[in-house]
C-alpha cells in the first residue's frame, strides 16, 4: 500500500497561522471533502439511529392497540431492520472517512516534522533538549491526531444534528424552540472558560512531559556515567520529584475536566424540566396540543445532549490545539536553508582558505573566537593546538556553515562563506567530529554514508585501509555488513573514530578536518594513519586538532590558541625556536615519553 497522494502535496509550514483553528483547516488541505463526507455520514448515521427511536416510540404508542397489529407489525420490523442497517453502514463509512483523513494528516505531520527537524540550525538543536522535540513529536502530535480522529468529525456532528433538530423544533413551536435554546450561551460561555483553563492545564501537562521525558532520555544515553558513579538513588529521585510533578499536574487538569461536565449537565437538566414545565403549562391553557407536547419532549433531548456534548467537545479540543501549537512552534522554527547563497559553483573547490579579523560567539554576550586572522593556500595543512574550551572546534566549525559568524570574514577561493551555499559546500569539506557518531547500520553503510553514488567494494576497502580499520573490520562475525551498535558489535573508541575518519575519506573532500580524530588511537596506529593520510592529503587542505607533538608538527602552519586568540603561528621549526606555549608543550611530551621508555626499559630486568 502507497500512502494517499494528496499527503504529500502541501507544505505545513503554510499552515502557520495565529489562529490555530484556520491553521488546522489548512494543514486538511486535500483532504477537506473526504473530512466533510465523514462528518455527513456520522450525521446521517445519528439520524437513522433516532428515527430507529421515534419508529419504536410510535410503534408502542399507536400501533400496539389496533386490532390489526399482526398484519402491521412485520413492516415496522422491516423498516426498523433497514433504519438499523443505514445506521450502521453509515457509521462505518465515516468511521472509514475519519481514520483516512486522521491517519493521513498525522502521516503529512509526522513527516513533515522529522524534516523539519533534521533541517534545523545546529544553534536551534543545542538549545533545544532532545526529549522536548521527541515529546513534541510524540505525543503531542498524537493529540492532534486525535483531535482530527474525533473532536474535529464531532463538532460537524453536532453542528449539523442541532441545526436538523433545531428546525423541527421550529417549525414545531417557535416559542418552545427559542426557550429549549435558552441555555446555549450561557453553555458556550461556560465552554470557552474552561476552554482558557484547560489548554493552560493541558500546557503545563505537556511541558512536564517534555521534561520528563528528556530527563529519561539523558538517563539513558548517559547511563554509563549514571552507574560508574552509582548515582541511581540519586537519579531515582530527581525523576521521582518530576515525575511527582507531572501527577500533581494532571491531577489539576483532570479536577477541571470534572468539575465542568457536571456544571453542564447541571444546567442542561435545568433546562430540560423548565421546558417540560412550560410545554405543560401550555398544554393546560390550551396553547399546545398533546401531541406537539410529545414530539417536544422527545426532540428537545435531541438538541440538550448535541449542546452537552458540544461543551465537552469545546473543552476537548483545547488539547489539541494546544498540542498543535506546540507542534508548530517547531516548526515556524526557521530551516537552515542548504541551497541559500549567491555563488554559483561550477568545479570543485581549491581550498584557498582566508580568515580576517574573524570574532565569533554562540551567544552575543560570549566572546569565543577573538580577532582570527591567518591563510592558507590550497594543499597545505594546518594544525590547531590549544588548551580545552580555546575555541578550536568552534573555529573550524564556521568552515562547513555549522554557525553563522558576524564579524569579520572567512573565504574559500576568495569567496565570502556566505555566499557559499551550504549544501554544496558541505560537499566539499569533510569533518571527522571529536565525538564521531555511528549509525545502527552496516559497517559498510556507515563508511558509504556521505556519498550517494555507487561505491565498489574496493573503495571501501581503500577508505578503511587508510584509515587503518580495515583489518579490525574482517575480524569482525559479518566483515563490512556487521551491524554498528545495540543490535550488533560495540565498537571501541578508537575503531568507531576509524570508521568515522573512512567515512569522510571515502567522500574525498577538497578539505579536510580533522577534530582530534586520532585521540583515541594508539600511537603505533595513529602512525599508520598519518602516513596513509600523508599520501591521500596531498593537493587537499587540511586542518588538523591535535594533541600530540608528532600529529601537529610536520604541517605547513601551526596556530596556538588560547582563550579564543591565536597565541603563537608558524611551523615546527619556528615555534620551537620562539619561547612559548608550543615549546613548553613538546618538551612536557618528550619529557613524559622519555620516562615511559626509561620505565620499559628498567622494567624489563624485573622479576616476573
Ligand atoms: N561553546 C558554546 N556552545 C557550543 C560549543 C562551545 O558556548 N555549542 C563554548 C564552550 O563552552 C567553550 C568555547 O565555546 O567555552 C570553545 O569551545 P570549543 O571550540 O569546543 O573548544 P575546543 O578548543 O574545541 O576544546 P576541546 O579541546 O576541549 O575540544
Ligand atoms: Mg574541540
Amino acid at each position: 500500500m502507497t500512502p494517499p497522494a494528496q499527503v504529500y502535496s502541501y507544505d505545513v509550514r503554510n499552515s502557520l497561522s495565529k489562529r490555530p483553528l484556520l491553521g488546522f483547516w489548512r494543514v486538511m488541505t486535500g483532504f477537506h471533502r473526504l473530512y466533510l463526507l465523514a462528518v455527513a455520514a456520522l450525521s446521517l448515521s445519528a439520524l437513522f439511529s433516532t428515527g430507529a427511536t421515534l419508529l419504536i416510540r410510535e410503534f408502542i404508542d399507536h400501533q400496539l392497540p389496533r386490532p390489526d397489529l399482526a398484519q402491521i407489525a412485520p413492516w415496522f420490523a422491516l423498516a426498523f431492520l433497514l433504519l438499523a442497517a443505514l445506521q450502521g453502514a453509515f457509521s462505518f463509512l465515516s468511521g472509514r472517512w475519519a481514520s483516512k483523513t486522521a491517519e493521513s494528516l498525522a502521516l503529512r505531520l509526522r513527516d513533515a516534522m522529522y524534516d523539519h527537524i533534521q533541517r534545523l540550525s545546529f544553534r536551534y538543536h543545542d538549545k533545544m533538549p532532545t526529549g522536548e522535540l521527541l515529546s513534541r513529536a510524540t505525543s503531542d502530535l498524537d493529540a492532534v491526531r486525535r483531535f482530527f480522529n474525533e473532536q474535529a468529525i464531532g463538532v460537524g456532528r453536532i453542528l449539523i444534528l442541532f441545526a436538523i433538530n433545531f428546525t423541527a423544533l421550529l417549525l414545531l413551536n417557535v416559542e418552545l424552540a427559542l426557550i429549549s435554546v435558552i441555555v446555549v450561551p450561557v453553555i458556550i460561555v461556560l465552554s470557552l472558560f474552561f476552554f482558557g483553563k484547560i489548554s493552560a492545564y493541558y500546557e503545563k501537562v505537556q511541558e512536564q512531559e517534555a521534561v520528563l521525558s528528556t530527563t529519561l532520555q539523558e538517563n539513558l544515553t548517559g547511563v554509563r556515567v549514571v552507574k560508574a558513579f552509582a548515582r541511581q538513588e540519586y537519579e531515582r529521585n530527581k525523576f521521582e520529584k518530576e515525575n511527582f510533578e507531572q501527577y500533581q499536574r494532571g491531577r489539576r487538569f483532570l479536577m477541571m475536566h470534572s468539575l465542568f461536565w457536571p456544571l453542564t449537565d447541571v444546567i442542561c437538566f435545568a433546562q430540560m424540566i423548565g421546558g417540560y414545565f412550560i410545554a405543560a403549562t401550555m398544554v393546560i391553557n390550551g396553547t399546545l396540543t398533546p401531541g406537539s407536547y410529545v414530539a417536544y419532549v422527545s426532540l428537545v433531548t435531541m438538541i440538550i445532549n448535541p449542546m452537552r456534548n458540544l461543551g465537552r467537545l469545546i473543552v476537548d479540543m483545547s488539547t489539541g490545539l494546544v498540542s498543535y501549537k506546540r507542534m508548530m512552534e517547531v516548526i515556524a522554527e526557521d530551516q537552515e536553508s542548504l541551497i541559500d547563497g549567491t555563488y554559483k559553483p561550477t568545479g570543485d573547490l581549491r581550498g584557498d582558505v582566508e580568515v580576517k579579523n574573524l570574532t565569533f560567539g554562540y551567544d552575543p554576550d560570549t566572546v569565543v573566537l577573538k580577532d582570527i586572522s591567518f591563510s592558507v593556500k590550497a594543499g597545505q595543512s594546518v594544525a590547531l593546538l590549544g588548551s580545552t574550551g580555546s575555541g578550536k572546534t568552534s573555529l573550524l566549525g564556521l568552515l562547513p556553515r555549522f554557525y553563522e559568524y558576524s564579524t569579520g570574514s572567512i573565504t574559500i577561493d576568495g569567496i565570502e562563506l556566505k555566499d557559499i551555499p551550504r549544501g554544496w559546500l558541505r560537499g566539499q569539506i569533510g569533518v571527522v567530529e571529536q565525538e564521531p557518531f555511528l549509525f545502527s547500520r552496516t559497517i559498510r553503510e556507515n563508511i558509504t554514508y556521505g556519498v550517494t553514488r555507487e561505491v565498489s567494494d574496493a573503495e571501501v576497502y581503500a577508505a578503511a585501509k587508510a584509515a587503518a580499520v580495515h583489518d579490525v573490520i574482517m575480524t569482525f562475525p559479518d566483515g563490512y555488513n556487521t551491524l554498528v551498535g545495540e543490535r550488533g558489535v560495540t565498537l571501541s573508541g578508537g575503531q568507531k573514530q576509524r570508521v568515522a575518519l573512512a567515512r569522510t575519506l571515502l567522500k574525498d573532500p577538497r578539505i579536510l578536518i580533522l577534530d582530534d580524530a586520532t585521540s583515541s588511537v594508539d600511537s603505533e596506529t595513529e602512525d599508520d594513519i598519518r602516513q596513509a593520510l600523508l599520501r591521500l592529503m596531498k593537493g587537499r587542505t587540511s586542518f588538523v586538532i591535535a594533541h600530540r607533538i608528532q600529529t601537529v608538527m610536520h604541517a605547513d602552519l601551526i596556530l596556538v590558541l588560547d582563550e579564543g586568540e591565536i597565541v603563537q603561528r608558524g611551523t615546527h621549526q619556528s615555534l620551537m625556536a620562539e619561547d612559548g606555549i608550543y615549546r613548553r608543550v613538546v618538551e612536557l611530551q618528550t619529557r613524559i615519553e622519555e620516562e615511559v621508555e626509561r620505565e620499559v626499559t628498567d622494567g624489563i630486568g624485573l622479576p616476573v
